[in-house]
């Protein structure tokens, strides 16, 4: 048995120590706001936060999260910078098909916490990682830029 520290709240989860955190969040805890994608770290759809890191919740044994704080996306439905995040992306309309979005809003929202102005290049180097196969990332970046002030 694991006590994980989801979204403000602990759970007791029985499960095996090697089963991804994505599947854990997804199956167990039901919350189906992080996606999979790819499975093997490669296209940031499953993107959480631990300890307000963005992390690929794909790759991630459930037994390695220990006491660290994870937030997904459910969780940061009154996080007020978040809220900023999402009404840039409503304003620039950033959303094609929508699949990896909650992973790139992750990825933006670790990034403008971590440094609420970034540059281009910081922008650039932080969202890497979240692939989209609509390629909305002009979009996301102009999204990014606007939350950010
Ligand atoms: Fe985790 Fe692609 S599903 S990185």
């Amino acid at each position: 048995m694991l006590t994980l520290q989801v979204n403000g709240a602990a759970h007791q989860v029985d499960v095996p120590d090697d089963m991804p955190l994505l599947w854990v969040l997804r199956d167990v805890l039901g919350l189906p706001g992080t996606k999979f994608g790819c499975g093997i770290g490669e296209c940031g759809a499953c993107t959480v936060h631990v300890d307000g890191r963005p992390v690929r919740a794909c790759s991630l044994p459930v037994s390695l999260v220990g006491a660290r704080p994870v937030t997904t996306i459910e969780g940061l439905s009154d996080d007020p910078l978040a809220t900023g995040v999402r009404q840039a992306w409503l304003e620039i309309d950033v959303v094609q098909c929508g699949y990896c979005q909650t992973g790139q809003i992750m990825a933006a929202v670790a990034l403008l916490k971590a440094n609420p102005h970034p540059t281009d290049e910081e922008i650039e180097q932080a969202m890497a990682g979240n692939i989209c196969r609509c390629g909305t990332y002009r979009r996301i970046r102009a999204a990014i830029r606007n939350a950010a002030g």
